[in-house]
């Protein structure tokens, strides 16, 4: 969506979003560094390089791209949630944060309640100017992962857990009915054994993000947050979720009043997870598929894993 002269006729709503967005460049809040903070300072600065050097500035956000930001006011916080990188348990703390002490403890509260849509508020659903002030002056924070260990991660969470029928019937029967030579009908219709490489193949097929936008769990975090146009003051990572929780944790200064549960249950992989699913994937898909999550790779500083054969 661009600020285009047919799209200006309208040209309140175009002097909103120029606002929203010149607010969006501001500088972001400057964070006193303690040693462990340095390397948080260093990874926001390496984000601002990569968006300068691989993304054109011409993109403009509506409300509606901002789904993904949850809001606590109370503690001037904002995070940007991304599935299968602890963001079950940010949103129990964050639920907790925001319950007026109607919940105390972060795993008391079932990983189902969390995702209720309605139990957290997210920037989405403020007016432009209430956006706009909560972006300048909020904490705001993101936590992200080797984007093929969090695409392993979904795919094993969804497609080979036999309690996630949903998924299995919304993307499993379509995945198999495109992308499985000759399938059994019992396949076709259960949807419940989508092997790694089909689900690759529906990744890179044009004809899926022409359809409809990915689901969550295997969406970019570019695409879900949006880093290149909003400044997050801290990117943690799930490599170093521990110490970058109680980083966040601190700078809300919230650090003494609850812990960031990191013992949940939860889908962990050893950081080899994705070479050994990688093993039966050919060349020419792992060549697509990292083109596909290639920003994610470039902004948050993750190396080309060293399994791929794309060359
Ligand atoms: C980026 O990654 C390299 C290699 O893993 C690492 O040495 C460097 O410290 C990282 N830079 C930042 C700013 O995190």
């Amino acid at each position: 969506m661009q600020c285009d002269f047919v799209w200006c006729i309208n040209t309140c709503i175009c002097m909103f979003y120029f606002v929203l967005i010149s607010l969006l460049f501001r500088e972001p809040i400057q964070l006193e560094l303690l040693p462990a903070q340095r390397s948080l300072h260093g990874r926001r600065e390496l984000l601002e390089q990569a968006c300068l050097s691989h993304t054109r500035k011409r993109q403009v956000l509506s409300p509606e791209d901002l789904k993904h930001l949850i809001v606590d006011d109370k503690h001037s916080l904002i995070y940007c949630y991304v599935p299968k990188v602890a963001c079950t348990n940010w949103k129990r703390v964050l639920m907790v944060l925001t319950s007026d002490g109607r919940y105390t403890d972060p795993l008391a509260i079932p990983a189902n309640e969390a995702h209720v849509a309605g139990n957290l508020r997210t920037l989405s659903e403020f007016s432009v100017p209430e956006i706009n002030q909560r972006l300048r002056s909020y904490l705001k924070f993101i936590f992200v992962r080797e984007p093929f260990e969090r695409l392993v991660s979904a795919y094993r969470n969804k497609f080979t857990r036999s309690y996630n029928t949903a998924f299995h019937k919304r993307y499993g029967t379509k995945i198999i009915r495109r992308h499985r030579p000759d399938p059994e009908p019992e396949a076709l219709e259960k949807g419940n054994d989508v092997s790694f490489h089909e689900f690759v193949q529906y990744l890179v097929d044009p004809r899926t993000q022409r359809e409809e936008p990915f689901n969550e769990h295997w969406e970019r975090v570019h695409s879900l947050c949006h880093p290149c146009l909003i400044h997050y003051d801290v990117v943690g990572k799930y490599e170093t979720l521990e110490p970058d929780a109680q980083a966040v944790l601190r700078l809300a200064g919230v650090e003494g009043t609850l812990q960031f549960p990191t013992s949940g249950k939860s889908t962990r992989t050893d950081g080899n997870m994705a070479a050994r699913f990688f093993k039966h994937i050919s060349p020419f898909y792992q060549k697509k598929l990292f083109n596909l999550y290639r920003m994610d790779f470039l902004l948050f500083n993750y190396s080309t894993p060293e399994y791929l054969r794309t060359r």
